[in-house]
């Protein structure tokens, strides 16, 4: 992909629905007897192989006018894959599936490209081998692919997590839905609570509160419509393209705002950001707003590791925002984005460095020596197959005194179809 220098942006956004919620949504319908549908579905990659994986489990799901109709059957009535279950890129696939396929009563292999069998899955493989799942991962059960027999015995425990993790919490919790006993759940630091939110909307016996996390299993699920809203972490990109580039103004409408989700928006207030949010309601459990961005002088930031769970998809994004921003900004207690799609903290600081921003790596982190007059260079960066990395050069590249040319942009399809064309749409000429 390639970015050219830009003026401002302008206009309305229609920002795709939410990758986190959109995945769940399909997991937890297919394991109600009866039909969901889902209304603004997020047609990524890592949502599609999700649906392909439950479709090897015998659910049928179909895509009708738009909307995701899913014909949930209940895990009893789920059927032993033939195949090995391919999650491509998805950690969030993988991880969850590994929960709900704990709790079966057939053999299973989830497996994903190399960025997934290279990253860490004893966090979800101990907790489960906790509950009596009989699950193997490959390198002393730390990575995938993932073998699981299932066990219809699972029993519910308590756990005390040393990450804190949606994707880890989300796994343990759907295996407790069919496990005997309750299920209870403190992390060091909050994590996104969109499927504790679910399973309520759902009738679920669930309450949570914070780092604590607590399921009793028995009650019948009941089958609700639900509408997704759109993805706050994609919204991100084009919240600090409107913030940095002049004389720019942009709305986004129905946006998912889930405290879990949006302190990043926190942070670019306290950065001097002209962020409104407005006309606030809730849909399926789930706060929804709209976001009008004005252009901002922004000022530097220190953000510690108490916060990082909450805006962990927004740092690459956020140091841009940095980029441009007077002072030093400190990211600190951020090493768990060495663990996402790409080492996140690697592919930041040596391509930002490439465009000219002045970035130091921590071990943990990074720092940024802001430059209110930035000037981004030119020339050709690398994504590293990260949809995430790839979208904040594509931001960052705006700056450019050039031309940029991102390598392997089309992994932005992972998490953000139509980003490109949502570019184009509010660049003005
Ligand atoms: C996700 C949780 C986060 C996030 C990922 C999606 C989820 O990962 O980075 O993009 O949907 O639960 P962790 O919970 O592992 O930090």
């Amino acid at each position: 992909m390639e970015i050219h220098r830009a003026r401002s942006l302008k206009g309305e956004l229609k920002i795709p629905g939410d990758k986190s919620i959109s995945h769940r949504s399909v997991i937890i319908s297919s394991l109600i007897n009866n039909n969901v549908v889902i209304e603004n579905f997020l047609f990524c990659q890592d949502c599609i192989k999700t649906i392909d994986v439950l479709n090897k489990l015998g659910v049928k799901i179909e895509k009708i006018d738009g909307n995701l109709i899913v014909y949930g059957k209940g895990i009893k009535n789920f059927s032993e894959p033939n195949k090995i279950l391919d999650v491509g890129n998805s950690g969030t696939t993988i991880r969850i599936m590994s929960g709900v396929l704990s709790a079966t009563n057939f053999m299973s292999v989830l497996s994903g490209d190399s960025s997934i069998n290279n990253r860490p899955m004893k966090r979800i493989i101990e907790p489960l081998l906790e509950m009596g799942a009989k699950i193997n991962g490959r390198e002393n059960n730390s990575k995938a692919p993932i073998v699981i027999f299932g066990n219809s015995n699972l029993k519910g425990k308590k756990f005390n997590l040393k990450v804190s993790s949606a994707q880890v919490k989300s796994s343990i919790l759907m295996a407790a839905l069919n496990a005997e006993g309750t299920t209870e759940i403190i992390q060091p630091e909050v994590s996104r609570d969109h499927t504790e939110r679910m399973l309520q909307y759902f009738g679920a016996d669930i309450t949570y509160d914070g780092k604590y996390t607590k399921l009793r299993p028995g009650r019948k699920l009941i089958a609700k419509n639900i509408y997704v809203p759109g993805d706050i972490s994609s919204a991100a990109f084009f919240i600090v393209a409107t913030l940095i580039l002049k004389d720019s103004h942009t709305i986004m409408r129905d946006i998912g705002m889930n405290p879990t989700r949006s302190y990043f928006i926190e942070i670019l207030k306290k950065m001097g950001g002209k962020i409104i949010i407005k006309n606030q309601r809730i849909i399926n459990n789930e706060p929804v707003v709209d976001i009008e961005t004005f252009s901002s002088n922004l000022n530097s930031i220190e953000i510690d590791k108490d916060k990082i769970p909450g805006i962990i998809d927004e740092i690459p994004i956020l140091c841009v925002a940095a980029a441009v921003a007077k002072g030093k900004t400190i990211i600190r207690g951020a090493e768990e984005l060495r663990y996402k799609e790409s080492d996140r903290i690697k592919s930041i600081v040596s391509q930002f460095k490439k465009l000219k921003v002045n970035i130091e790596e921590k071990e943990d982190g990074m720092i940024i020596e802001g430059d209110v007059n930035f000037k981004a260079g030119e020339g050709m960066v690398d994504s590293f197959g990260d949809h995430r990395i790839a979208m904040s050069l594509s931001i960052l590249a705006l700056l450019s005194i050039g031309k940029v040319t991102i390598l392997d942009s089309e992994c932005i399809n992972t998490s953000f179809p139509g980003f490109k064309y949502n570019l184009k749409k509010v660049l003005a000429p």
